[in-house]
């Protein structure tokens, strides 16, 4: 049984990693020890102000904590010229792309590397779609003097190629998947493969808020920093929190990051954001909007999935975003109806995407985007003193070959 408190969303996953229905540990015999060994190792850590007091040292010098919280003034006028009179909210970010490495995964790495050196492991392992979250374990490896092997999805190797750059000067090596789409699925089945065979020395860091338990539960604690700054922030600022969170959900650790301080808050609403690519009728990556619970990757959630549960390929234009399934806390999340559920397609991120550019100085990812599509068609329908918080998780640097392919431009 999960275990719940009465009136809290809060939820700890039981004892065997479930989110009500969804969760678990489906994984083979031989990583079982590692994944109970890696269970009790966080539960010590979680006790232990001492790690504590190392992540977020690390936090603060290092990473560059805490990310400003913004208001967009000029976002804000411009959604605002068509809506009615009186509507239009306003509209705030969650700057976590001014990270060092330009996103939210740092947050994740840090906590995922100390954790590795508390269990006495040597070689770090990790799978990466867009590129951030192999930059940023890449980063800690380097930090901290640990091998680092990155698997990639040969699709995702071409279009990061800045991101596979990095990996590599940063000390990584990059090993490009070939097998399925050639993307994050397959780079995780490739990651998984190589820590069955080596278990004894090597920590695998998952990238989102997926995986087998207790990997859901300690990316989304590691991720919560996000969360608990903006609410202390924003109740800083503006004496009252905030009516409508908003973030872009690729496995969904950004979003469980934000939302999760904020879930027991009766007033305040969230929307995640899923990637809807070339139309919900046509190939996407919305797990939730498109998909069924299913198994992958040692987790219950929904996933792409067609008649025969063969997982189908996600497709979206930002490769974060990609994912053929999503993290189980938000299946959970989508069931018991804490946190609704939306998606945005490639034409609408971009145009989301040139938007902030012009109207605040700010390039974001591709990820985003898709979060600030989501607000740019909210946010005319909602009153003037509605506040809306909106995850800026990435900065755009990496995607603007892409960007530039679509609009026509040759770099
Ligand atoms: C900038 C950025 N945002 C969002 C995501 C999606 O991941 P998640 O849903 O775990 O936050 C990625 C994944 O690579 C990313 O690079």
């Amino acid at each position: 049984m999960t275990v719940q408190h009465p009136n809290s969303f809060r939820t700890q996953p039981d004892e065997r990693g479930h989110f009500g229905q969804f969760g678990g540990r489906y994984v083979a015999e031989t990583l079982m020890p590692l994944i109970l060994d890696l269970e009790t190792e966080y539960r010590k850590a979680k006790d232990d102000p001492a790690f504590h007091a190392e992540f977020e040292d690390l936090l603060e010098h290092y990473v560059g904590r805490p990310s400003p919280l913004y208001f967009a003034p000029r976002l804000t006028e411009e959604l605002a010229k068509d809506a009615a009179p009186g509507m239009g909210a306003q509209i705030w970010f969650k700057r976590d792309e001014l990270n060092h490495t330009g996103a939210h995964k740092i947050n994740n790495c840090i906590g995922q590397i100390l954790l590795a050196m508390r269990m006495g492991k040597t070689r770090i392992i990790a799978e990466t779609g867009a590129g951030q979250h192999g930059v940023a374990t890449a980063t800690v490896c380097a930090r901290f003097g640990l091998p680092c092997v990155i698997y990639m999805g040969a699709t995702d190797v071409e279009r990061q190629a800045p991101n596979v750059f990095r990996m590599k000067l940063l000390g990584a090596e990059v090993i490009p998947v070939q097998s399925g789409a050639k993307t994050l699925k397959d780079a995780m089945n490739e990651a998984l493969r190589d820590w069955v065979a080596n278990v004894h020395d090597t920590f695998y860091i998952i990238g989102t808020a997926a995986g087998p338990h207790p990997y859901p539960e300690l990316v989304r604690d590691f991720q919560s920093v996000i969360g608990r700054e903006a609410r202390a922030q924003m109740l800083s600022r503006t004496g009252r929190l905030p009516d409508l969170l908003v973030a872009a959900i690729g496995g969904g650790s950004n979003a469980i990051g934000l939302f999760h301080p904020f879930l027991d808050d009766p007033s305040v609403k969230m929307l995640g954001v899923e990637a809807a690519g070339y139309g919900l009728d046509k190939d996407h990556a919305a797990s939730l909007a498109g998909g069924r619970p299913g198994i992958l990757h040692g987790n219950k959630t929904y996933l792409l999935q067609d008649a025969d549960g063969q997982i189908i390929e996600g497709h979206s234009i930002s490769a974060g975003l990609d994912y053929p399934g999503i993290g189980p806390e938000h299946a959970w999340l989508k069931e018991n109806g804490r946190v609704d559920y939306t998606s945005v397609t490639d034409d609408e991120a971009l145009g989301a995407f040139q938007l902030l550019c012009r109207t605040e100085g700010i390039i974001p990812a591709l990820e985003p985007s898709h979060a600030i599509a989501a607000v740019a068609r909210i946010a005319p329908t909602l009153p003037r003193d509605t506040i809306i918080l909106a995850n800026l998780c990435g900065r755009g640097d990496k995607d603007i070959f892409t960007v530039a392919g679509h609009l026509g431009v040759t770099l």
